[in-house]
């Protein structure tokens, strides 16, 4: 039966460094849960807190309505899969699969059937006898994922399991724990600092900073509604484009090298410093003078199945995505217009989206 994790007020210092601050949050029964930051923002320490590696500093941890922050790792049924997993080097695939049905006391052969079992699911039966050297490095994160399954866990832990592999593999195998995921509907938490990775595969991304939340939601949300400029920076490929501006009015806004921008500033008052977001969709070209901001175009880059074009603005280097057959060449200056969802307005202090 799939459970929830709630996380209350739970708190983590390592001698005096805060790596988590009050961190309250309920990842959701059967779904997956990314957990996406910067290094050292805290994904390790958080995992580990939940399997109960690590003693909290204070706060509470949940599954289902069940208390387990003070319990120990092998009550709490959860898999984990390290960051840098660890097979036994010298046990078959069978052996490491089936190492923890063994700690369990589990009948050999009733364990050697669950590996097998576990072995079809992530596609590496035909390994079953060989030693994790005789692998390569996708099959072994596999036999680690399968070694976490074992024991049924109710819970899946998976710290950037995808971290040593190949670009190709790496799709691969993150479009396998999805199926993977769906299939047995295990709470999964999954830690990258791939922001690609995650907006792919999560059903909700949890976006931590500093052992801090920056913002929990569905992907679409995190991308289309960022709380603040640091979620609007982290996610997305291009980075969106940032614009230091100053309020003009009702719809201006102007950089700090007088580059005006016909842009909606709702009740904002003239004046106002405060940083515009603009991801690379949201421009567009027009031949509205009085409405257009002049852009330079500096280079041009085909991208497979999109155009992106390096454009200057005032001192400032964009880049711009355009819809359709829109065609510029380097040199050529255009007209942009910003708009649409896709661009956003921040406090220049705090970040907040505004
Ligand atoms: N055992 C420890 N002793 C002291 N500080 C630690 C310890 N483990 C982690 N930290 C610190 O806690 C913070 C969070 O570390 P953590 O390993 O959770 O980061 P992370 O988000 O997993 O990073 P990465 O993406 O690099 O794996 C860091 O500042 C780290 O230096
Ligand atoms: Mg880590």
């Amino acid at each position: 039966m799939a459970m929830n994790i709630r996380l209350e007020h739970l708190r983590k210092e390592f001698a005096g460094t805060v790596a988590l601050d009050d961190l309250s949050i309920t990842f959701q029964s059967g779904k997956l849960t990314t957990l996406l930051g910067p290094s050292g923002c805290g994904k390790s320490t958080l995992l580990n807190l939940i399997s109960g590696i690590l003693p909290v500093s204070g706060g509470g941890i949940f599954f289902s309505d069940k208390e387990v922050t003070k319990l120990p790792p092998d009550k709490r049924n959860v898999g984990l899969v390290f960051q840098n997993y660890a097979l036994y080097p010298h046990m078959s695939v069978c052996d490491n699969i089936a190492f923890p049905l063994e700690i369990k006391k589990v009948p050999k052969a009733k364990r050697r059937e669950r590996a097998y079992e576990l072995a079809q699911l992530l596609q590496i039966s035909d390994y079953f006898e060989r030693k994790p050297s005789q692998l390569s490095g996708g099959q072994q994160q596999r036999v680690a994922i399968a070694r976490a399954l074992a024991k049924e866990p109710d819970i899946l832990l998976l710290d950037e399991p995808l971290s040593n592999l190949d670009a190709r593999l790496r799709l691969e195998m993150r479009e396998e724990i999805r199926r993977l995921q769906l299939k047995t509907g295990i709470t999964t938490i999954f830690v990258t600092h791939d922001q690609e990775e995650a907006l792919s595969i999560s059903d909700y991304i949890l976006l931590m900073r500093k052992g801090i939340i920056q913002q929990y939601g569905v992907p679409q949300e995190l991308y289309d509604k960022p709380a603040n400029s640091f979620v609007a920076d982290f996610l997305g490929n291009p980075p969106i484009n940032m614009f230091n501006v100053t309020v003009e009015g009702t719809d201006r806004l102007a950089t700090e090298d007088g580059i005006v921008f016909h842009y909606p500033t709702g009740a904002l008052e003239p004046g106002r410093k405060v940083q515009f977001g603009v991801r690379s969709e949201a421009f567009t070209v027009t031949d509205q003078a009085d409405l257009g901001t002049p852009a330079l175009v500096s280079n041009v880059f085909l991208n497979g199945k999109e155009t992106l074009y390096l454009l200057q603005i005032g001192g400032q280097s964009v880049r711009a995505t355009f819809n359709g057959s829109v065609r510029f060449g380097q040199g050529d200056t255009i007209l942009v217009s910003v708009g649409g969802s896709h661009s956003h307005l921040f406090d220049a202090e705090s970040g907040a989206v505004l």
